[in-house]
C-alpha cells in the first residue's frame, strides 16, 4: 500500500510486515525517514539531529547547522553538502554538481517492465520525479511493494529532457540511510568451484564494498549483501537483504559515516563505467530488491525465495516438475560418439531419470576446448545428432544440448570469417581464458548471429532443454562498434545478452533453458529470469555441495539451484563419499546425475531408481516449500536444513555429518518451521513426535560410522 500524507508530505510504503518512508522536506530533497519493521503512519519529519558541527557546510540558503550531511536522502548527489558516497554523478560539459528536487510524483498499479534490463513483476509502484533545472535532467525514482512479501523494488531512471547530451560518471539503483545500530555485514564471496561461502564482518567508519570488474556478476563476490545486527541468527534479529538484478559489473557499498549512521547504496559498478545520455535518452538502472526481516536470516532468505518464485522465475517452468537429467560432461568430457552416448541412454531408461543431456563437443571441431566455439552446427564425423535424440525419445526421456552462445575460439570458422566480432584492441593480443575471446554482444550483427545460429540448431532438431553455458570474465574492455567509449562496453555487453536471451529464450517457449557460467559464475536473478535453473557449481562432490547449497540459498530458492550426483573419487577434489550421501546432498535442489552410468552395477542403479523415487515424492517441498537451515557446514561439523511445505502438511529434514569422530558427542537437531501443536510421522525412524518437541527437545540423529554420512528424513502430519 502506499500512502501520501500531503500535510507532512510524506510517503508511506508499505509491504507485508514493513514500512519504508520518506518526505519531500522544506529544502525540496527527499529525506529518507525509515526502513524498517511495520510503524504507524504518523509524522516522522521530526527525526533530523542538527547541531553545529565545525568544519561542515550548508544546504544551500538554509539555516546554519542545517548541512545535507545529517540528513536521510533518498537520492544524494556530490557537491552540495553531502560527503557520504552518492548515489549519481552527472558531468554537464565539465561541471560536476547536480541539484535535484522534488517535481511530482505518481502511483502506478503496475509497476512497467523496465525497458532492456529483467525486472521483477511488481505491483503497486510509486514514481517519484526529481529534476535538476539547471541542466533539463530528470531522475524517476521507483519504488514497488507487496501486500504478500517483506519486500521494496527500487530502480532509477535519468532522463536527458534538455537539447545537450551530458555524461552520467555513477547510475546506481538504490541509497537507503539506516540510523546507528552497529551493523554486521553478510557476503557471498567465493571462486571457481567454491561460489559464496557465506562471510560475516563487522563494519566499521569508512566504505565497505564488494563488487565485480569481470563484465558478469562472478563467483567471486554475488551480487548479495546483508546488513544483520549483533544477535542476528537463523531465526531471530533484525536482517536487511540486498540482491541485484543484474548479471554485469556491479557494486554494493555500506559506508558508516561520522555519525554512526549507515548508508547502503549501488548498482552498475561505477569502475570504469561512464555513459552518454543524448537529448531524450534515458538510462535505466537494474533493480534491488530489498527485503526486511525482523525474524532473522531464515525469514530473510525465505521472502526472497517466495518472491523469485511467484514473481521472477519463468511461470512456464517454476513449479513445473523439473527434468532429471543425466549429463554426459563428467561421464565422457569430449570422448564420445553416437553408440557411446546411446549406451548411456540405455543404461539409464529404467532408473526414473528422464532426461539425457548432451554436453559440450558436439558442433565444429570440438574435441578439446582449444577449438571450435562459435561454430554452432553438428559435427557430423564425431556424432549422429538426429540418431541420438531420436534413440534418446523412444527410450521415452527428454534430449537436451549444450551451448555456449557468447563465445568464440580462435580455431573456428566463426573467427576466421570475422576475427572482428571478438572484444579486443587493435595491435593487442588479448587475453584468452579457457583458450576462448568472448563475442562483441554490444554489436547487432553479432548478436544476430548468435541468435540464428543457435535457433537454426533448435528448430532443426526436437530439443526439449537447452544448458546454456558462459565460461570466462571479460577483458579488453572496448568495443569497435562503440569507438572509444571502452567505459559502456561491460553494461551494454549485459544488455547485449539480455536482447539474446530473450530472443532465443522466448523463441522457444517450450524449451526448458538451465543457465550455466563455469558452474556458478553468474548465478544472479536476473539470470533466473530467462533460466528456472542453475547449474550452482562445477564443483560436484557432496561435501563441498553443502557448504556452496547453503550459500546459495542466502537469496536463491532450492529449486534454482541445478545439484547432481557424480562419480566417486571426485573429479574436482578426489574426495570419496557415499552414493546415498551425493544423493541426498543433490536432492537438494533440481536433481540430476553426471557419471558414466554404463559403468554401474545392478545394484547402483537400483539405487538411482530409489534415489529419483523419493525425490519425485518430495518434489513439490523442493519447488515450494519453506527452507529452513539449520546448521551451517562453514561453522560446525554438521550441515542440516529442512523444508517444510506451506502448510505445514510434509517436511524433510536433510543433514550431514562430515566428520566422523569416534566416541563422538551426540547429535541432535532442533527442527524449524512444523506446526507445534501437532504430531509428525517420520517414516525413516518409524517414530511420532510432536512439532513442539521437535522443535524444542530435537531429534536424536545417528550418522552411520563413516566420513561424510548423511540422513535424509520425511515428516508427514499425522
Ligand atoms: C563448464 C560447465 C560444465 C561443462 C563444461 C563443458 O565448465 O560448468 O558443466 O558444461 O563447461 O565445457
Amino acid at each position: 500500500m502506499i500512502y501520501f500524507d500531503k500535510k507532512t508530505k510524506t510517503f508511506y510504503l508499505e509491504s507485508k510486515n514493513l514500512t519504508y518512508s520518506f518526505c519531500v522536506n522544506r529544502y525540496g530533497f527527499l529525506q529518507h525517514l525509515y526502513f524498517g519493521k511495520r510503524i504507524d503512519r504518523e509524522d516522522l519529519t521530526s527525526g533530523v539531529c542538527l547541531v553545529d558541527r565545525g568544519h561542515a557546510s550548508n544546504i544551500a540558503g538554509a539555516f546554519r547547522y542545517n548541512s545535507l550531511n545529517e540528513y536521510k536522502n533518498e537520492c544524494p548527489t556530490y557537491g552540495r553538502s553531502d560527503y557520504r558516497e552518492s548515489m549519481l554523478a552527472f558531468n554537464f560539459d565539465g561541471v560536476r554538481v547536480g541539484d535535484l528536487v522534488f517535481d511530482s510524483f505518481d502511483v502506478l498499479d503496475k509497476k512497467p517492465s523496465l525497458v532492456g534490463i529483467p525486472s521483477v513483476k511488481g505491483g503497486e509502484t510509486l514514481v517519484v520525479k526529481m529534476k535538476d533545472g539547471m541542466h533539463d535532467v530528470a531522475v524517476l525514482l521507483y519504488y514497488t511493494v507487496f501486500e504478500d512479501l517483506p519486500v521494496i523494488l527500487r530502480h532509477t531512471e535519468i532522463l536527458n529532457e534538455s537539447d545537450k547530451p551530458f555524461v552520467l560518471d555513477r547510475a546506481y539503483s538504490f541509497c537507503v540511510d539506516l540510523p546507528s545500530k552497529k551493523w554486521e555485514v553478510i557476503t557471498l564471496p567465493g571462486a571457481h568451484l567454491r561460489e559464496r561461502f557465506i562471510e560475516r564482518n563487522k563494519l566499521s567508519h569508512g566504505i565497505f564494498s564488494i563488487d565485480s570488474k569481470r563484465g558478469v556478476s562472478s563467483g567471486q563476490m554475488n551480487p548479495f549483501m546483508a546488513l544483520v545486527r549483533k544477535n542476528t541468527d537463523e531465526s531471530q534479529g533484525e536482517a536487511y537483504g540486498f540482491n541485484l538484478v543484474y548479471s554485469g559489473d556491479f557494486i554494493f557499498k555500506a559506508q558508516i559515516e561520522e555519525n554512526d549512521n549507515v548508508r547502503i547504496l549501488g548498482g552498475v559498478n561505477d569502475y570504469d563505467f561512464s555513459w552518454e545520455l543524448k537529448p531524450s535518452e534515458r538510462f535505466t538502472s537494474p533493480e534491488t530488491v530489498m527485503v526486511y526481516s525482523d525474524k532473522g536470516l531464515g525469514e530473510m532468505s525465505r521472502a526472497f525465495h517466495d518472491l523469485y518464485r511467484k514473481y521472477l522465475i519463468n511461470e512456464r517452468f517454476v513449479s513445473k516438475s523439473r527434468p532429471i537429467v543425466i549429463n554426459n560432461w563428467e561421464a565422457t568430457y569430449f570422448d564420445f560418439n553416437t553408440k557411446k552416448l546411446c549406451k548411456i541412454v540405455d543404461s539409464v531408461k529404467n532408473t526414473g531419470i528422464d532426461t539425457f543431456v548432451l554436453d559440450d563437443g558436439w558442433f565444429g571441431v570440438r574435441n578439446h576446448d582449444k577449438s571450435g566455439l562459435g561454430d554452432w552446427f553438428v559435427n557430423e564425423e564425431k556424432v549422429n545428432l538426429r540418431e541420438i535424440i531420436d534413440y534418446t525419445h523412444k527410450n521415452g526421456l527428454k534430449f537436451g544440448l549444450w551451448f555456449e552462445p557468447e563465445m568464440v575460439n580462435e580455431q573456428s570458422e566463426l573467427y576466421k570469417a570475422h576475427p572482428d566480432w571478438a572484444i579486443k584492441v587493435e595491435g593487442l593480443t588479448p587475453c584468452t581464458g579457457r583458450d576462448q575471446l568472448v563475442l562483441d554482444l554490444t554489436r547487432k550483427e553479432v548478436r544476430d548471429y548468435i541468435v540464428e545460429s543457435v535457433s537454426k540448431i533448435l528448430r532443426e532438431y526436437p530439443i526439449d532443454y537447452v544448458k546454456w553455458d558462459m565460461n570466462r570474465s571479460l577483458t579488453e574492455n572496448y568495443s569497435k562498434w562503440l569507438g572509444v567509449n571502452g567505459k559502456e562496453t561491460h553494461h551494454r555487453y549485459v544488455l547485449g545478452l539480455y536482447d539474446i536471451c530473450e530472443r532465443i529464450v522466448n523463441g522457444f517457449p517450450n524449451i526448458f533453458f538451465e543457465g550455466c557460467a563455469s558452474g556458478g559464475c553468474r548465478f544472479d536473478p536476473a539470470m533466473l529470469y530467462y533460466f528456472p535453473q542453475i547449474w550452482t557449481s562445477d564443483d560436484s562432490d557432496a561435501y563441498m555441495r553443502t557448504i556452496i547449497q547453503y550459500g546459495t540459498s542466502m537469496c536463491y530458492p532450492l529449486s534454482s539451484q541445478s545439484c547432481h550426483v557424480s562419480v566417486c573419487p571426485n573429479h574436482q577434489c578426489g574426495r570419496n563419499t557415499p552414493f546415498s550421501s551425493r544423493g541426498d546432498i543433490a536432492s537438494l535442489g533440481a536433481t540430476g546425475y553426471e557419471l558414466d552410468t554404463t559403468k554401474l552395477s545392478e545394484e547402483d542403479l537400483m539405487a538411482i531408481k530409489s534415489q529419483v523415487d523419493k525425490y519425485r515424492l518430495n518434489e513439490r517441498l523442493i519447488l515450494d516449500g519453506d527452507l529452513y537451515r539449520l546448521n551451517n557446514p562453514l561453522e560446525e561439523n554438521l550441515f542440516a536444513v529442512m523444508v517444510v511445505s506451506k502448510d505445514k502438511r510434509v517436511a524433510k529434514l536433510t543433514a550431514m555429518r562430515p566428520i566422523s569422530i569416534p566416541n563422538g558427542v551426540e547429535t541432535r537437531i532442533y527442527a524449524q518451521g512444523l506446526d507445534e501443536n501437532a504430531h509428525y510421522y517420520i517414516k525413516e525412524l518409524d517414530l511420532t513426535l510432536s512439532g513442539r518437541n521437535l522443535i524444542n527437545f530435537g531429534l536424536l540423529v545417528k550418522f552411520t560410522n563413516n566420513d561424510f554420512a548423511t540422513i535424509d528424513y520425511t515428516f508427514e502430519k499425522r
